[in-house]
C-alpha cells in the first residue's frame, strides 16, 4: 500500500498547483484592491456598494445583469452616467473620470467587484 502514497500526494500537489494557477489567472485580469481604491477615490462608493443597493444598484447586480458585456461599453456608460435603467434616480456623468480608470472600474464591476 505504501507505494501508492507518494503517488497520491503527488496527484494532490498537482491539482493544488493547477487550482493556484487558475485562480492566479483570474486575478491577473482584475486587481480588486486597486480597483476598490479607485472606486473610493472617485466617490463611486458614495452611491454604490458591492452587494446591496444604495443610491445606485449593487455592483453584484450590475455584474449579473450585464454578464458578458463588453468592458468598453460599460466604461462608456460609467463616463456618461445614465437614467431609467435601474430606477428613477439618475447617475450623473463622470466628467473627471479618466477613460482608462472608467475601463478599470468597468472590468472590476463586471468581475463582481472583488475586494482583492
Ligand atoms: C450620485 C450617485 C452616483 C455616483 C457618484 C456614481 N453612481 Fe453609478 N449609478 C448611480 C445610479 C442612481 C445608477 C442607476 C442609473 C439608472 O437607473 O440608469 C447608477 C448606475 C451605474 C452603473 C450601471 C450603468 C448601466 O449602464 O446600467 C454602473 C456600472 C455604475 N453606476 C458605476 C459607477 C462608478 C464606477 C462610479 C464612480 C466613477 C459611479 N457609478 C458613481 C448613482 C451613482
Amino acid at each position: 500500500m505504501s507505494i501508492f502514497r507518494p503517488l497520491t500526494s503527488f496527484a494532490a500537489a498537482v491539482s493544488g498547483a493547477a487550482a493556484l494557477l487558475a485562480s492566479g489567472q483570474a486575478m491577473a485580469s482584475v486587481d480588486g484592491a486597486a480597483a476598490l481604491k479607485l472606486a473610493q477615490a472617485n466617490a463611486c462608493m458614495a452611491c454604490h456598494a458591492v452587494d446591496r443597493k444604495m443610491v445606485g444598484p449593487a455592483y453584484k447586480d450590475i455584474a449579473a445583469k450585464y454578464k458578458g458585456m463588453d468592458v468598453d461599453k460599460l466604461a462608456a456608460s460609467i463616463k456618461a452616467g445614465g437614467a431609467g435603467k435601474w430606477g428613477p434616480v439618475p447617475m450623473p456623468a463622470q466628467a473627471n473620470l479618466k477613460p482608462e480608470d472608467a475601463k478599470t472600474l468597468a472590468a472590476w464591476i463586471l468581475a463582481g467587484a472583488p475586494s482583492k
